[in-house]
């Protein structure tokens, strides 16, 4: 019980990453506001993990559109009363070359995994100063960090997001709120499906540990930073990818 009565909103919690978050937060205690776009998979998960006796409950939002995200956020605080934990944690992929990569799919990336996450951070942290404490845990990306090919506007927004992480470390430390971020390397969930197997191949012989990341890998990793047992924890880069970059 890690988490126990901790009030955490788990972005794009739906699917993958966010998914196995949401249901390892509320076995550990938690009552996870589950916040994703993608309402008739959010809906649908949530009843089967109510039916597990967790303490979960979906909430319709796009990151990147801030009056979306602002009504999620004061939904939560109407159901749940505050908000403890965030994790940003909703992000998409628009893959293509440089020469190839319309000025759309740049867009579309930039807006849902760097301006969503400035928007969750904006909607969330008054409540956590007026408590006086928090924990903001943001999703980047091997690619954030090292580069991928095909990912300008990816690698663009998730190095951007550990700028964020480090900058709003320091400007809200002092408030008792905890910023880091999670690089989590190539994980099996549906971004990843659309890789072809050969590359995936390719990728798990460049890992030590030989094999892709488990949502669970990086759940864990949230779990961490979410926990008391991180507070001294803080604008960190905590990269679990297998040891793919060192
Ligand atoms: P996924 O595609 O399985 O799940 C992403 C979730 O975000 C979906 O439920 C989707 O509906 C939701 N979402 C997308 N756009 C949204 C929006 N505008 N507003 C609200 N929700 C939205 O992806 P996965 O793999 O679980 O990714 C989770 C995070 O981890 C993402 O930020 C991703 O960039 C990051 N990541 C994933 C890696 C991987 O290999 N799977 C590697 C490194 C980082």
């Amino acid at each position: 019980m890690r988490l126990r009565d901790k009030v955490a909103i788990i972005t794009g919690g739906a699917n993958g990453i966010g998914l196995e978050a949401a249901i390892l937060f509320a076995r550990e205690g938690a009552k996870v506001a589950l916040a994703d776009f993608d309402a008739a998979t959010g809906e649908k998960r949530v009843q089967e993990l109510k039916q597990q006796g967790l303490d979960v409950e979906f909430f319709q939002v796009n990151v990147a559109d801030r009056s979306s995200v602002d009504k999620m956020v004061e939904d939560v605080v109407n159901h749940f009363e505050t908000i403890d934990i965030l994790v940003n944690n909703a992000g998409i992929t628009r893959d293509a070359l440089l020469t190839k990569m319309s000025e759309e799919q740049f867009q579309q990336v930039l807006d849902v995994n760097l301006k969503g996450v400035f928007n969750c951070a904006q909607a969330v942290v008054p409540y956590m100063i007026t408590k006086g404490k928090g924990k903001i845990i943001n999703t980047s990306s091997v690619s954030g960090v090292y580069g991928n090919v095909g990912q300008t506007n990816y690698a663009a927004a998730k190095a951007a997001v550990i700028g964020m992480t480090k900058t709003w470390a320091k400007e809200l430390g002092r408030k008792g709120i905890n910023v880091n971020a999670v690089a989590p390397g190539f994980t099996e969930t549906s971004m990843t499906a659309k890789v072809p197997e050969k590359v995936l191949n390719q990728i798990v012989t460049m890992i030590p540990l030989q094999r892709l990341g488990k949502p669970s890998d990086i759940a864990y990793a949230y779990l961490y930073l979410a926990s008391d047992e991180s507070n001294y924890v803080n604008g960190t880069v905590l990269h679990v990818d297998g040891g793919i970059m060192m």
